[in-house]
């Protein structure tokens, strides 16, 4: 078996590969070669950096890398079902974090699903260290809303893709590597809506809005009790979008948690973020 860089193989092939390492995965993912591409641009993962193991022209596995100043982030490792305990994974891993140390990067970071034991006894055994639980939330579409929270609002502002920038560019938290501001840069089209509370509560939301889903939702509490503020920035955001079903992710079990979670989301899954020095 030897690795060979990701940027030798097409995105279709790299697509094939990864679909295979998922057939049995526990939230199934499936990939076409639109959505990898779209994920390597939006997430900077570099296939330069990315590895693929190959036995005899067939690909047992791969893993990528994304790269943003000095960190790193290995995300959609996996090897073939036959061909795993044999070592692939390990060899994929080290191939990124050489990848990783040649660039000089300092920290590389990485996500696995809570209950996914292989991949997490891989990742402790290359010296990762766990720094938090992220919630991944959804919401089904509700065409009936309790207005009466809407007699708490005293203003809405809607903001445009830039606006909506700065307002991330400003968070006081660490976002995840998905929700980082360089990652929501590379999104096209996120709208915002800035929120005022009669009772002083400020607050917004930033998010994408498909046809069929609200995707990549952020929401930041300026001023005020999380929990509520968070539940009228979203119950705003949900008068103005009651088609879309709505994911949320990498969510930290805090304070705002419970505002999602009166605004009707519920914990779908969850994913423990990990990192280690290079
Ligand atoms: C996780 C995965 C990449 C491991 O690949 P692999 O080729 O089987 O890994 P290796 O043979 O190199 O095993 C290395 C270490 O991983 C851990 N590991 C692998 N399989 C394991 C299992 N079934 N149970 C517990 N630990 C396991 C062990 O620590 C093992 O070290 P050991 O052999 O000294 O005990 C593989 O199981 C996989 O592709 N799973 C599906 C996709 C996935 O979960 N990807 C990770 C997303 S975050």
């Amino acid at each position: 078996m030897n690795l060979q860089p990701a940027s030798e193989f097409t995105y279709e092939q790299l697509t094939d590969a990864y679909n295979e390492t998922r057939v049995d995965y526990m939230v199934p993912m499936p990939m076409n070669v639109a959505r990898l591409m779209e994920y390597c641009r939006v997430y900077d993962v570099s296939l330069e950096h990315s590895c693929v193991a190959v036995e005899e022209d067939a690909m047992l596995g791969l893993g990528m890398l994304g790269v943003r100043e000095e960190r790193g982030w290995i995300t959609r490792l996996g090897v073939l079902p036959a061909g795993r305990r044999k070592g692939t994974g390990s060899a994929l891993m080290m191939g990124l974090l050489e990848a990783g140390e040649k660039d000089s990067l300092d920290t590389i970071w990485l996500e696995v699903i809570k209950g996914n034991t292989p991949a997490h006894q891989l990742f402790l055994k290359f010296g990762f260290k766990e720094t938090r639980e992220l919630i991944v939330a959804r919401r089904a579409p509700k065409t009936q809303l309790d207005n009466t929270i809407f007699d708490k609002v005293k203003r809405i502002t809607t903001l445009n893709h830039e606006d909506a920038i700065i307002l991330l560019s400003h968070r006081e938290e660490r976002p995840n590597w998905l929700n980082e501001t360089e990652s929501q840069q590379n999104v096209r089209n996120l709208s915002a809506l800035l929120v005022e509370l009669k009772n002083g509560g400020r607050g917004w939301v930033t998010y994408h809005a498909g046809l069929l889903q609200l995707t990549r939702l952020i929401v930041e509490v300026t001023v005020g009790d999380p929990a509520e503020v968070t539940e009228t920035v979203l119950a705003v955001l949900h008068q103005r979008h009651k088609r879309q079903d709505s994911i949320a992710e990498n969510l930290c079990e805090d304070p705002k948690w419970i505002g999602f979670q009166k605004a009707g989301y519920f914990d779908s899954f969850r994913r423990i973020e990990m990192k280690r020095p290079l």
